[in-house]
């Protein structure tokens, strides 16, 4: 059987482009279906054995949602797991009972069971679907999808490309790991992967043409791996975060960072010469750096000079009225290398031994989260404006996300966040305060979580109540 060195190695002969996965759209508002289920894909052509992963309508990464802003969602999720699921539609702004929570917004939906959401898009960008059951383990062995809401009028580019981003831990065998619920992911990064993919295959090299102009989409479905793309020999400038507009700008130190759940888009002048290629590398583990892909230079020249940036359209959210915002902290603390000592569990006041010993290695603002049903840390009544400032005390980052509602990031450690950024996933670091703002104008009980499951199941999580 092949194992995983031999197939990177394979990998740098292969020569076709990233394949992206198919899209599902709905003819005139009609409804999609989306199958959970056990099934195989394969990493590379040529890339030995079938990989067993769980998927949606048998393929991981799942299905593209294509939808037009303002259209209504009819999505059938049917159940032919063997055991409950959900699905969550990050980033999007649903009504609290489309939100796909189990214990906190509907029943899980048993095996053999399905369930229909509905919602409308209220928000063009990209986004994603992935359950929110048990999802250290029902993200990590593939289910997830994104979801891509074209606005009235895009941005003309040559090509729009979508990369979910995702690395698989997969055993000397070359099959998923399963070493899930294990205490030292828990308390550490989050179960990171071996093998890094670009819509579910091993990342082939990517055919651009001189002067081409590439709007690419990326997705970050990893349980707990920090994305920071770096495109040698480019420019490329973000455009949007998380789906939302923000001032087109050239990434920071030229590395394009996501953390999990987290989506960037981006405009990609192809401006190297023809023939030429550029690695696309990974710079988030300075000791790990990984080249992820390869541009390859080919054909004749569509142009000689980029044309002006876009500027997509202004999020239409709600303006946080911070003259009169109700402020909150939210400490994060736990983890190896932490400070915590005690925590509340369940209204019980425990040692971090005898909380290690049930799993649970994370708390915020003391409470460890036994669970999806959790009383409301934050109550806000409608239309109301919220400053969260996030302190993380703990030796890991943490991408921090909140339902229903997307966050305008004002500032880390008192700089002034630039770029007008709207978020629903904020990535904040080790020892970084960082201050968030959003108008609670969706009632219902939402999560706010960290997106590394491995936490959050860990005791990361807590709700907050509108209305
Ligand atoms: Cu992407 Cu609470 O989830
Ligand atoms: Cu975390």
């Amino acid at each position: 059987m092949l194992n995983r060195r031999e197939l990177f190695r394979r990998t740098a002969v292969l020569a076709a482009a990233a394949a992206l996965p198919p899209r599902l759209q709905a003819a005139g508002g009609g409804e999609l279906t989306l199958e959970a289920a056990p099934t195989q894909i394969r990493l590379a052509d040529d890339g030995g054995p079938p990989l067993p992963v769980w998927g949606y309508n048998g393929i991981s990464p799942g299905p593209v949602l294509r939808f037009e802003v303002g259209e209504t969602a009819r999505i059938r999720v049917r159940n032919r797991l063997d055991r409950p699921t959900t699905v969550h539609w990050h980033g999007l702004r649903v009504p609290n009972a489309m939100d796909g929570v189990p214990g906190l917004t509907q029943d899980p939906i048993p095996p053999g069971g399905e369930f229909l959401y509905t919602f409308a898009l209220r928000d063009p960008g990209t986004f994603w679907y992935h359950p929110h059951f048990q999802s250290a383990e029902q993200l990590d062995r593939g289910l997830a999808g994104a979801i891509v809401v074209a606005d009235r009028d895009e941005p003309a580019v040559d090509r729009d490309l979508l990369w979910v981003l995702d690395d698989w831990r997969l055993d000397a065998q070359g099959e998923v790991h399963e070493s899930f619920g294990n205490l030292h992911d828990a308390s550490h990064a989050g179960r990171l992967g071996n093998l890094p993919t670009i819509n579910g295959r091993l990342a082939a090299p990517l055919t651009v043409r001189p002067g081409e102009r590439i709007r690419l989409r990326l997705l970050n479905v990893a349980n707990a791996r920090v994305f920071a793309l770096d495109f040698a020999g480019h420019a490329p400038a973000v455009i949007a975060l998380d789906g939302h507009a923000v001032t087109p700008h050239a990434p920071a130190g030229g590395r394009v960072v996501l953390g999990p759940a987290m989506r960037v888009d981006l405009i990609l002048d192809c401006t190297g010469e023809p023939g030429s290629t550029h690695a696309v590398s990974d710079r988030a583990y300075p000791r790990r750096p990984f080249e992820l892909t390869t541009l390859v230079y080919a054909g004749t020249p569509l142009r000689a000079m980029p044309p002006p940036l876009p500027v997509l359209s202004a999020p239409a959210l709600p303006v946080p009225d911070l003259a009169r915002a109700v402020h909150h902290e939210l400490v994060l603390e736990g983890g190896a290398m932490g400070a915590l000592r005690e925590a509340l569990l369940d209204g019980e006041r425990l040692g971090i031994r005898e909380l290690a010993r049930r799993g649970k290695v994370w708390a915020l603002n003391g409470v460890v989260a036994p669970g999806h049903h959790l009383e409301p840390w934050l109550h806000a009544a409608v239309d109301s404006t919220h400053v969260i400032t996030v302190d993380n005390r703990t030796a890991f980052p943490h991408p921090i996300h909140l339902h229903g509602h997307p966050v305008k990031v004002l500032a880390r450690n008192e700089s002034a966040s630039p770029f007008r950024q709207w978020r629903d996933t904020v990535l904040v670091w080790p020892r970084e305060r960082v201050r968030l703002a959003f108008v609670a104008d969706n009632p219902g009980l939402w999560m706010i979580h960290c997106h590394i499951p491995e936490h959050q199941e860990a005791g990361m999580m807590g709700v907050v109540q509108v209305g």
